[in-house]
């Protein structure tokens, strides 16, 4: 298929544009490049710089580019600038969102694919999460996720489009080319590994009080590359059908404190760390059910292991220690 994928040079979507690439599909990207790098696109994929809200661009690439199904990943993603800026959230989650759903439905493409988040659950009740648990988000983040998949099932009805929302819990992990960078990083595992590299002096444990086994709070991480093949078959299913998808790998997930013992393992590093104070809107525990994706679309994670997501991203951050800004062999 002929498959557009906004938000292709951030760090999930240039996974995902491997992915389908790989697939045999044909890509191409639209991103502003806001927070994405050029470097990160698949030289086999087409990259438009735009942004959603210029509909003329859009509308025009849709058509050029003679696209058969949409990809939606460009967003913004920080669940405490979220707090501070909510109309930013709005603006780009919701409102670029729309801008994207009003070009696909002028330009009759009816297969979209879409970015969510564990986050419109907020605080769940029980472990692991399914998709038919309440939506509760404690953030403008996962409202404004909630806000524009609540809009999907609205669009199918009156236009025809079938979509996918599919609910990352924490994705980490690099394929061979593509990995973590994101200025400020707030992600745990990129924190961790340039701790280990010295890049910086430690990483705080936010919190040691939590109900969990060692008082840290527990996650759901899932390999980049499991993650985004799940893209990949979700494209398939949305040729006559909608759904909702966790994609996780459930089990008991990790806890900081064993992210962080798996990453002195891995480096063969000592990292300084130092116990914080609870972030705040942390929930204890965030595991995801994936039944739902492995029974109805055959998804299974391979790489789900602590150790294979921790090297994987170490790996890259060697190979790649300035980020995309330049390369060099050894960290
Ligand atoms: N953590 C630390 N120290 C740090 C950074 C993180 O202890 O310096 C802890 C957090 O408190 C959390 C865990 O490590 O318990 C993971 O934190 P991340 O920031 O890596 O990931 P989150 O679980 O907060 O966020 C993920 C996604 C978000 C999404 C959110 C939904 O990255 O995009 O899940 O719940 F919004």
């Amino acid at each position: 298929m002929r498959v557009l994928v906004t938000g292709g040079a951030g760090y999930i979507g240039s996974v995902v544009v491997e992915e389908l690439v790989r697939g045999g599909h044909q890509v191409v990207v639209y991103d502003n490049l806001s927070k994405g790098h050029s470097a990160a696109v698949d030289p086999a994929a087409t990259l438009v710089r735009g942004d959603l809200r210029d509909r003329d661009t859009l509308r025009a690439t849709l058509q050029a580019e003679r696209i058969e199904a949409v990809v939606h990943m460009a967003a913004d993603s920080l669940v405490g600038e979220s707090v501070q800026r909510p109309d930013k959230y709005y603006d780009n989650n919701v409102g670029a969102g729309l801008s994207l759903l009003a070009a696909m439905v002028e330009c009759g493409v009816q297969r979209l694919v879409f970015s969510s988040t564990a986050a419109v659950y907020g605080e769940p009740a029980k472990q692991p999460i399914e998709e038919s648990d309440p939506t509760v988000p404690t953030n403008p983040y996962g409202e404004t996720k909630l806000a524009f998949e609540r809009a999907l099932p609205w669009y199918e009805r009156a236009f025809g489009l079938h979509t996918a929302s599919l609910r990352y819990f924490n994705a980490a992990g690099a394929s061979e080319r593509c990995g973590e960078v994101h200025d400020p990083e707030t992600h745990l595992i990129p924190l961790v590994l340039q701790a280990a590299a010295g890049v910086r002096p430690e990483v705080t444990v936010f919190g040691d009080d939590y109900p969990t086994p060692d008082g840290t709070c527990i996650r759901d991480y899932i390999h980049v590359v499991d993650l985004a093949q799940a893209h990949v078959l979700a494209l398939g299913a949305v040729a006559d059908r909608s759904c909702i998808y966790n994609l996780g790998c459930g089990g008991a997930g990790y806890s900081v404190r064993q992210v962080i013992e798996a990453a002195g393992r891995i480096t063969g590093r000592e990292i300084p760390l130092r116990i914080g104070p609870r972030r705040a809107g942390d929930p204890a525990v965030l595991v995801a059910s994936s039944a739902r994706i492995q029974s109805e679309l055959g998804w299974q994670p391979r790489l789900g292991e602590l150790d294979v997501i921790v090297a994987s991203a170490w790996q890259w951050m060697k190979k790649f220690p300035g980020g995309y800004r330049r390369s060099a062999s050894a960290a």
